[in-house]
């Protein structure tokens, strides 16, 4: 995490309780799909991800991020370093102003997907 978010962010990371609400070791493929928050994730989801370290192991993992300038920000990276043994993809980002207008953007990058 570059420095000026890691003063900013890190600050505001607090333990949650996390409900369980799917057995997250029979995902194939996970999407993060998540706002940027402070150049990163939003850091209530790096309780999840400490909790499910070792879980997505050989799993694909897309980062999908909506912001307003940082793109995927630091992401990807807090993403690998948080599922080490994870197949973390480049990942998308769409400008959260451009969710409702630009859906082709988005099926754009799904479509890629697939293939
Ligand atoms: C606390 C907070 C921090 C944010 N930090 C960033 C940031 O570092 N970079 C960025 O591009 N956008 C940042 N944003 C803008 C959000 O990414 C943007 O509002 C969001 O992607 C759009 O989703 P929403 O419509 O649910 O707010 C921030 C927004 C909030 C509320």
């Amino acid at each position: 995490m570059k420095p000026k978010y890691q003063k900013i962010a890190v600050p505001l990371r607090h333990e949650i309780k996390l409900q369980t609400i799917m057995n997250i070791k029979s995902i194939i493929t996970a999407a993060m799909a998540l706002p940027v928050w402070w150049g990163t994730y939003p850091q209530v989801m790096f309780t999840f991800f400490k909790k499910h370290a070792n879980d997505l192991k050989g799993k694909t993992v897309i980062p999908f991020t909506t912001h307003e300038g940082s793109g995927l920000a630091n992401c990807v990276d807090d993403v690998k370093a948080a599922f080490p043994g994870a197949n973390v993809q480049k990942g998308f980002c769409i400008y959260g102003h451009e969710v409702r207008t630009e859906k082709g953007k988005v099926e754009k990058w799904i479509n890629g997907l697939k293939k």
